[in-house]
């Protein structure tokens, strides 16, 4: 999508869509005014009569032959000024987006002064909107026939060029800046989106390892893989005890970014790859199990990000480290009951073998201690009880240390990727102790989320501050929204970028 600042004062020729808002109870529209008198006229008419007041959801549109700059003119009702927040922006824009796609128009015009109020200012805003924008026109759909091309929140239509009317009391100079920002960490989200729509039989983790390098390639990030001789090497028992009914090898893709840096230090990302899992022998029951290709949104969303960081130049060291397997049953796959040896050294029985996530992510969080993180992050669709617990409103968080978890938390609200803290009471700790190993490696139904967690916790590396970010609810949505289509949301890239561009 073409991305254009311009100026009110410019000389335009005509949008397809003119775009402006409306907050409650405004009675006039002044820059609406200016650029197209007869539209604002009718607007306060409406106004007076009550038949449009500005209240969210509310629009007001009209299509005139006279009209200077546009052949339609949309305004749309943003609710009370004060109480606008950046989230509801947003919604807006990608409600708006929709309404062009809907109306097959390829060039939108927006007037930005008249949505700003509340929390929105022109810098926030400029960068929600261009994000926005472009990720409500994503669509997947490179496996259907052109005739079929429709059915994706409706319109295959994609807007081409967003053209941003600016005044000169809200122009800043780094509006370029922002704009090119928001077009990075937009890119990203749709590259972990178009990875994890993917299905499993075109990703598995050979062809996972294959997409990091492309990335590796493209943005210069140094990859090394750990292919099975040396994941037996290292005595990875996690990774290759669940692989092992697959007929495809496992992987640990490592991406690093930057130089390592004495006084910033170093940054892990881990995602989990699960490319398919259907459960292994604790088989799942087959509704939704087609779901389960997005089990490899952590690890996306972490080589996603690692471009994004390249692509933004940020002065860091982030290593990112994406275990990859796919959970089958099999003629040979690992049993319920079998006691495994993780890299850390702790043993590990299997209890069902649909937990199998903390056991890749574990040989994964303590693998990197050779790295001497200065904070470790992990992203994993690890628990159904998550989904069940925030739906996909809210990433789980947990971890162990109070200032990362909350800096993760600010960068959540930040971005509109919310994240909801669980405790991590030591409580937790006794439904996975062992009889005949260290561990279990489930906690049983109750609390199975923090569970998870406190098994994963098991595996950090001593003295590291630690996050855990449960994505099982907010990396899918089931039904479209206005900024994405059923399937993969790429959650988790954009909340990655902006916690790591502020990083100190
Ligand atoms: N990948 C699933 C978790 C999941 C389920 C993510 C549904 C998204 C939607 C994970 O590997 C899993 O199966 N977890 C089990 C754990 C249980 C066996 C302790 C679960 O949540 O049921
Ligand atoms: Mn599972
Ligand atoms: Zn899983």
């Amino acid at each position: 999508m073409k991305i254009e600042l311009l100026s009110t004062s410019d000389k335009l020729k005509p949008a397809d869509l003119f775009i402006a808002g409306c907050f409650e109870d405004e009675k006039s529209f002044k820059a609406l005014a200016s650029l197209e008198p007869e539209f604002a006229k009718s607007a306060e008419l409406a106004v007076k009569n009550k038949r449009f007041t500005g209240k969210k959801g509310e629009s007001l549109s009209s299509f005139n032959p006279r009209y200077q700059k546009a052949s339609e003119i949309l305004l749309e009702g943003l609710g009370p000024k004060s109480k606008f927040t950046l989230c509801q922006f947003r919604e807006t824009v990608a409600k708006l987006v929709q309404a062009a796609r809907s109306r097959k128009v390829k060039c939108v015009r927006i007037l930005f002064e008249t949505f700003l109020g509340g929390k929105v200012d022109s810098s926030s805003g400029i960068e929600a909107l261009s994000e926005t924008a472009i990720l409500a026109s994503y669509t997947f759909d490179k496996y259907k026939s052109k005739s079929k091309k429709d059915n994706q929140n409706g319109h295959p239509e994609k807007v081409e060029a967003l053209e941003i009317l600016i005044s000169k009391k809200a122009a800043e100079k780094n509006l370029g800046k922002v704009i090119n920002f928001a077009r990075t960490v937009a890119a990203g989200t749709i590259t972990a989106r178009n990875l994890i729509n993917e299905p499993g039989n075109i990703i598995n983790p050979a062809r996972l390892v294959e997409e990091a390098r492309k990335i590796a390639r493209e943005k210069k990030l140094r990859l090394s893989v750990l292919g099975p001789s040396e994941l037996k090497r290292l005595k990875m028992g996690g990774i290759l005890g669940v692989n092992q009914g697959s007929v495809t090898p496992p992987a640990l893709i490592i991406l690093e970014y930057g130089a390592s840096h004495a006084r910033r230090g170093t940054v892990c990302l881990v995602g989990k790859g699960v490319t398919f899992d259907t459960g292994g022998i604790s088989i799942k029951p087959a509704a939704d199990m087609e779901k389960m290709k997005y089990d490899k949104a952590g690890a996306c969303t972490v080589i996603a990000a690692m471009g994004v960081l390249a692509d933004l130049k940020l002065p860091l060291h982030v290593v990112a480290l994406a275990p990859t397997v796919e959970n089958m049953p099999s003629k040979n796959p690992q049993r319920p009951g079998d006691i495994i040896r993780m890299f850390n050294g702790k043993s590990v029985e299997v209890i069902n073998t649909d937990a199998e996530g903390r056991l890749i992510l574990g040989d994964a969080l303590a693998y990197s201690a050779k790295y001497k993180p200065k904070a470790l992050i992990d992203l994993a669709t690890l628990t159904g009880m998550c989904a069940y617990t925030f739906g996909e409103k809210a990433i789980g968080l947990m971890g162990n240390d109070k200032s990362l978890l909350d800096r993760v938390k600010r960068a959540g609200e930040e971005t509109g990727e919310r994240c909801w803290e669980l405790p991590m009471w030591d409580d937790y700790k006794e439904t996975i102790k062992g009889h005949h190993s260290d561990l279990l490696n489930t906690g049983g139904r109750y609390a199975g989320t923090i569970t998870a967690a406190k098994f994963l916790e098991e595996f950090v590396p001593e003295k590291t501050p630690w996050a855990h970010l449960d994505i099982a609810g907010t990396a899918w949505c089931d039904s479209p929204r206005p900024d994405c289509p059923k399937g993969a949301t790429g959650v988790g890239v954009r909340l990655l970028a902006n916690l790591l561009r502020n990083w100190r």
